[in-house]
This record gives structure tokens, sequence and C-alpha cells, in this order.
């Protein structure tokens, strides 16, 4: 089966952040500034991306501004036809950086919240401060007159603020709020007991987001999916295996998914000598969980394989350690139990997080290199 092109591309242009989240989805052995892609090398992926049939890019990291040249790669996407949407923390961002990125044609701006309010959001990000300057951010974004999504990952720690965290939206006049459950593998996993909500918690924020949604019909959109570790059925996580979107890494690895480089025994291709067309189309590590023949039972003639996919190979590989298994989150899975536990754990566990580390020979103390 040949795969329909991708629908979009994740830039990961760099592990460097400021911030420390305790649930980042960037892998445990993080990129140094050294290996990064260059400039000319970047704006070559993008014109391929297009090529191939991407018609947007996310602009991705680590703190993508964090590199002094996103101008010239915002200008490079912009110039090969691609959308070009900056996720941030938007604690680098200020009005002159800002106006750079419009002239170079950025077209949408994705800005993170760790928490409603800066206590609570300076001490997940595990950066003083933090919380003020992404509100600095949000405005001037709104003064230079581009769409804002908030971007709030939500756990057990902020997950009673969802109330507060949709008035912040409808405050910094976002348009679209994504309120998105921590995923668990990566540093996140590190940190699960810490992070996982309790049913009580979860039942609570659905009930928040409907009333929200009621409320606000029109003038904010909510994105909002129930957490694995509470659902019956996994996501269809990335849409499928190497179905809707590739990422790139900051060294230049193309990848199923963000989080792939967990999954071990996979020879993703590089952008240094292979396409990103060859690596969609004939590389092995695209086709090993794309469709359905890879699936085992129960996947296997599930009346659901083609609907989500037999879920998430990373969630697989980081809790059976076999990314070729039905994902647990399934309660089809016979390890599906492994979740029940870890909700147990949490219930007991206290507030600490193990927060993700950068070295310091490969950060300067502002972030920028
Ligand atoms: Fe999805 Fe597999 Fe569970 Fe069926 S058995 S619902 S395909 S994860
Ligand atoms: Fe990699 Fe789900 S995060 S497949």
């Amino acid at each position: 089966m040949r795969p329909e092109p991708p629908l979009a591309l994740l830039a990961e242009l760099t592990h460097r952040c400021p911030l420390r989240c305790p649930y980042c989805s960037n892998p445990t052995q993080l990129t140094g500034a050294g290996e990064e892609l260059d400039t000319a090398t970047w704006a070559r992926v993008f014109a391929e991306a297009a090529a191939l049939g991407c018609l947007q890019v996310h602009l991705s990291g680590g703190e993508p501004m964090a590199r002094r040249d996103l101008p010239a790669l915002v200008r490079a996407a912009q110039g090969a036809g691609l959308y070009t949407n900056l996720i941030t923390s938007g604690v680098l961002l200020d009005a002159p950086r800002l106006a750079e990125l419009c002239a170079a044609g950025l077209d949408h701006v994705q800005l993170s919240v760790q928490d409603a309010a800066a206590a609570g959001g300076d001490r997940i990000g595990g950066y003083a401060g933090g919380h003020a300057r992404k509100l600095t951010a949000a405005a001037v974004i709104r003064a230079a007159g581009l769409p804002l999504t908030l971007n709030a990952v939500v756990h057990r720690q902020n997950l009673n603020n969802l109330e507060q965290l949709i008035d912040l939206a409808l405050d910094l006049g976002a348009g679209r709020l994504e309120v998105a459950h921590v995923q668990y593998y990566g540093w996140a996993l590190a940190n699960r007991a810490a992070l996982l909500p309790s049913r009580a918690q979860l039942e609570a924020a659905t009930a928040v987001v409907a009333a929200a949604r009621r409320a606000h019909a029109g003038r904010l959109v909510i994105d909002y999916v129930v957490p694995d570790y509470h659902a019956a059925r996994p996501k269809a996580c990335m849409g499928g295996w190497g179905q809707r979107f590739l990422a790139v890494s900051p060294a230049g690895r193309i990848l199923p998914c963000h989080a792939a480089e967990s999954i071990p025994g996979l020879d993703y291709p590089r952008v240094q000598e292979t396409s990103l067309h060859a690596a969609w189309y004939a590389s092995p590590a695209f086709a090993r969980f794309r469709g359905t023949d890879w699936m085992p039972s129960p996947c296997r003639g599930c009346e659901r394989a083609e609907i989500d996919w037999g879920g998430c190979r990373c969630q697989a590989q980081a809790l059976l350690g076999d990314a070729a298994a039905t994902d647990p989150a399934c309660d089809r899975s016979p390890r599906h139990g492994l979740l029940a536990d870890a909700l147990a754990e949490a219930a007991s566990a206290g507030q600490d997080f193990a927060y993700r580390q950068f070295s310091e020979s490969n950060i300067r103390s502002d972030g920028i290199v």
C-alpha cells in the first residue's frame, strides 16, 4: 500500500530550552547545539517537505527561539509554500524578535503555559519569572495581529486550575486552547507518579471543558482528549505511524513521530543522506508500523484496527519494552492492568519533580547560541 503524502512536518530545530518541564517530550538524551542542522540544511528540508505534499511546518524544539537564525528559517519555510506555526514557551519572545518573524512570514503562534498563575507555572516549568514573560509574549503576539493558540499541558498538579486556564486563554485573546494531557514516555514517564491525575480530577475537568465550550462557542475553540490512563481505547497516535506526519530531529533524523528515537532497532534515515521523499516512501523505519500488517493479537482483526492503528508505538515501547505490542492503554491488551497499577501508585505519591536537565556545556545561560 502506497501511503498518502504527509500533512505536516514537525521541525525540531533544537533541544536547547531555558525551561525544564518535567514532562518534556524531548528524548532524555538531548542533542547539543554543535550537532544541530544548519540554516541551509533546514531550508532544503522545508523545500523537500513542501514538494512531498506537506501543507504546514511546526517550528518546535526545545525552544525554537533559541535559534538566532529563526527568521531565516521562517522565511525559507514560507518561501517553500508552507504554513508556518511557531511552537514556543514565549520566554525569549519580545516585540523586536516577533517583528523579525512577522517580516519573514510567520503565520501562527502556539504558546505554552505551565499553569494559570505565576507560582505554579514557574515551579512546573522550573524557570523563575517565566509565567510573566509568557503573558508579555501573548500580548506582543496579539498586538502583531497573529492568531494565537494557547497550549496548556495538564496533569495532577494543575488540572484543578482548568477554569482559570480557560479564563487566561480568553484574557490573552487566544482563538484556540489546547488542553493537552501529558503523554507518559521519556521525561514524563520518569515523573509519572507526580503527574498522573485522579479519576475524580479528570471527570471534573471534562465537565469544565463541556461547560466552557458551550459558554464560549464562536470565541474560543477548546481541544481536549481524555488521557490514555483513564481511557478504555488508545488514541490513533500521530494519526497512525507514517501516515500523516513526519518529524525531523535537531540532528537531522527523519522520524515518524517526535519520540520515535525511544524505539531501539529502527534505522531512521538522516536528512544529510536521504530525502524526505525517500524516507517517507521507501525507508523500512517508516514502513515498520504503518497500516495493519505488523499488528499482533488482539489488534489483528479488531474492528478498530484502522481507527486507532493499535495505539502508540512509543507507549508500548516505554511500558512493555516492545514497540510491536498492542498499546497497553487498550483494555483488550493483556497488559492493560499496568495502567491501573500506575494510577494506584500515583494516588499516594508526592509532588516533587525530576526536572529535565540540559548539560551546561551545551547551553548558555540565556538559552541562545
Ligand atoms: Fe485498537 Fe488494538 Fe485495542 Fe483494537 S485491540 S481497540 S486495534 S489497540
Ligand atoms: Fe511515538 Fe505515539 S508518541 S507513536
